[in-house]
């Protein structure tokens, strides 16, 4: 029988080879000016062949005070675009797998060292930033946040449009708003970082209010036939803050207007989250959130072994796994994957003879697609 993790996925005008794919990780290499550099080419290049059906790149601001560090990615400009549209067309020349790109805003974790160097809240003549947010609370820790105005909601939520139509240029065929750990659109979300007390506060739809506005500002714009998913943070895992209960809420009102996927992150809003750390601690999440609302779920969160992504597909669990440090760890998971399912791979011809299967050392036929 053939494994569901190497079955395809469809949806609207894309069509995965497989289920695996590869998380967005923030690498922390820009040139400053929020610019892919040859960090992204070989870091990207390498995912590309990794044999993933979709790799998603690494969260990119919607403008500069939206990166976390001032050496993350941005989308923001021509530039970025263009430095981004570099990178693309190098590992798309290397393989056929998909590509999505992550959109994000930092909000109130923003303005701070890589995390190699402690994620500590930089001086302006340090390239940090005042950073901005639902309201006034900062996140322990870092910087005092502005609380956005009116101006401020219509700049952040153009910004998302405008990074929307850059991707959608780059041709991308997935496109993820991160509304997750604790950034600046969950940080309207949960009750932890938003204590306004106008439209966009106070009971769950007040706190809905601007995620969603931006969501239907970016659905607009980005092609039917591509792919729209969020990534949410499905608790915040804290007293008094964002429950599961409350992400399938959020996911309903998403669904009915045009998300087509959920990946169920977790955390980020508070360092007092206690969180029940193991293999597949995330995937009850997704699972709650796939049964309530019907919508595709991508699930993540220590998934490591093969057996184990088949068996949150198999069991309906997820649609499709996510895998972050694994990637990292192992950027040929997949192959290994495919091995252990007894499934043809998508391997580089120049690396064919690389295979265990390979005793007489003729050359297979990989699977396209
Ligand atoms: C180095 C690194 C950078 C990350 N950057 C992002 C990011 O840019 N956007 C995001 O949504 N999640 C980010 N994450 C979280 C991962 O996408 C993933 O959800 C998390 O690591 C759990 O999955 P894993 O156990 O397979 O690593 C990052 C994780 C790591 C390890």
């Amino acid at each position: 029988m053939s494994s569901k993790l190497f079955s395809p996925f469809k949806a609207n005008g894309v069509t995965l080879r497989n289920r695996i794919v590869v998380s967005p990780m923030g690498q922390y290499s820009g040139d400053g000016e929020g610019n892919a550099t040859d960090w992204h080419l070989m870091h990207l290049g390498n995912l590309s062949i990794s044999g993933a059906g979709l790799v998603i790149t690494e969260a990119a601001a919607v403008e500069p005070q939206g990166r976390v560090s001032p050496i993350d990615l941005g989308i923001w400009s021509d530039d970025n675009a263009e430095a981004l549209a570099r990178v693309l067309d190098f590992c798309r020349r290397q393989s056929d797998c998909k590509w999505g790109i992550q959109i994000a805003h930092g909000g109130r974790k923003g303005g701070v060292s890589p995390a190699w160097e402690g994620q500590l809240p930089l001086a302006e003549e340090d390239g940090g930033w005042t950073p901005v947010s639902a309201s006034g609370l900062a996140y322990p820790g870092r910087a005092d946040p502005i609380a956005l105005d009116d101006a401020g909601l219509a700049r952040v939520r153009n910004a998302f449009v405008a990074a929307a139509l850059r991707a959608r240029d780059l041709g991308l065929d997935v496109l993820e708003v991160h509304n997750a750990h604790g950034y600046l659109l969950h940080s309207f979300l949960t009750p932890l970082a938003n204590n306004r007390n106008d439209a966009y506060g106070g009971d769950l739809e007040g706190r809905m209010r601007f995620p969603l506005d931006v969501f239907r500002a970016v659905r607009e714009v980005w092609p039917q036939d591509r792919v729209l998913g969020v990534r949410i943070s499905a608790t915040d895992w804290a007293e008094g803050g964002w429950t599961i209960e409350d992400s399938i809420v959020f996911t309903q009102r998403l669904k009915s207007m045009g998300c087509d996927y959920i990946t169920a992150s977790s955390g980020g809003s508070t360092p007092e989250q206690v969180i029940p750390i193991g293999p597949s601690y995330q995937i009850p999440l997704a699972e709650a959130i796939r049964r309530e609302t019907g919508i595709a779920v991508m699930g993540v969160g220590l998934i490591t072994e093969p057996a184990q992504a088949e068996q949150i597909l198999s069991e309906g669990q997820a649609d499709l796994v996510a895998l972050g440090r694994r990637m990292l760890f192992n950027p040929r998971w997949p192959w290994h994957a495919a091995v252990e399912l007894n499934e043809p791979l998508a391997i580089p011809r120049q690396y064919q003879r690389c295979h265990p299967g390979m005793q007489r050392g003729d050359f297979l036929k990989p699977r396209q697609g």
